[in-house]
């Protein structure tokens, strides 16, 4: 049987593009991402520190320089291609140990994405409740669209999706951060990101909102061992 092969993505490496997410002060906010995208947390407090600790549960532990994570002027930091196991909490605190502000990030992998095209009839996944304990409620919770990739003729645009869990009553968490340590495998549970087509007339005032975004998915067939391969500026989308 011929190997299955799909070549999917990405886009431009995010060197001007990266994701700045921020937090009001002193509050804790929640957010999935999906990993291989850099990012910046926003800590607008000068000579603030950052303390990190995952969701193992282990002591959080002073986050120096490091190749992948750099405190820019300023205190932001920037993660570049964050893990799914740099998954935590980044905590951002001044120099009276007082809390600035944190982050809760889940980096869900982006190895694991799920890419369907609606307009070729493929469907995103399906909730599902699974037993965890309880019963909770597995589903993808969508960004906006972003913008058609042309204007004046078809093109196609995309969104992006993460994996959340719900419990009744409760409000839904990122997957990963509701886990914790908890060792649950689902293959239900993985970010997705779903294409369709577009037709939109030119608007030159208006700004195209289309952030890049990287990932890369190269599987040969399910019977030999998969394998990755990064291509920058490589998209079957162009
Ligand atoms: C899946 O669950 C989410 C969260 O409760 C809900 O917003 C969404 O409409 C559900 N989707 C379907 C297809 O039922």
């Amino acid at each position: 049987m011929l190997a299955t092969l799909w070549l999917l993505s990405l886009s431009l490496p995010t060197l001007w593009a990266q994701k700045l997410i921020s937090c009001a002060y002193k509050s804790l906010c929640q957010q999935a991402l999906v990993s291989g995208n850099d990012v910046v947390l926003q800590c607008d407090y000068p000579k603030a520190l950052w303390y990190f600790s995952s969701i193992l549960g282990e002591d959080p532990f002073l986050l120096s320089s490091m190749p992948h994570i750099k405190k820019l002027p300023g205190s932001s930091l920037q993660l570049t291609n964050p893990q799914p196991s740099q998954t935590g909490l980044y905590h951002c605190q001044d120099n009276d140990n007082a809390l600035v502000v944190e982050y809760e990030v889940d980096f869900q992998d982006a190895t694991a994405l799920h890419v369907t095209h609606e307009s070729l009839g493929q469907e995103p996944l399906q909730n599902e409740t699974l037993r965890l304990g309880g019963h909770v409620l597995v589903f993808t919770h969508w960004e906006p669209w972003q913008d058609c990739n042309r204007c004046g003729g078809p093109g196609e645009r995309k969104r992006l999706g993460y994996c959340y869990i719900g419990e009744p009553q409760e409000k839904p968490m990122p997957c990963w951060l509701y886990l914790r340590a908890e060792k649950a495998r689902h293959s239900r549970m993985r970010p997705e990101l779903q294409v369709e087509a577009c037709l939109v007339p030119c608007d030159h005032v208006k700004e195209i909102n289309q952030p890049y975004f990287i990932f890369d998915i190269y599987q040969l067939g399910k019977l030999t061992n998969n394998m990755w391969l990064t291509c920058p500026l490589a998209s079957i989308y162009r």
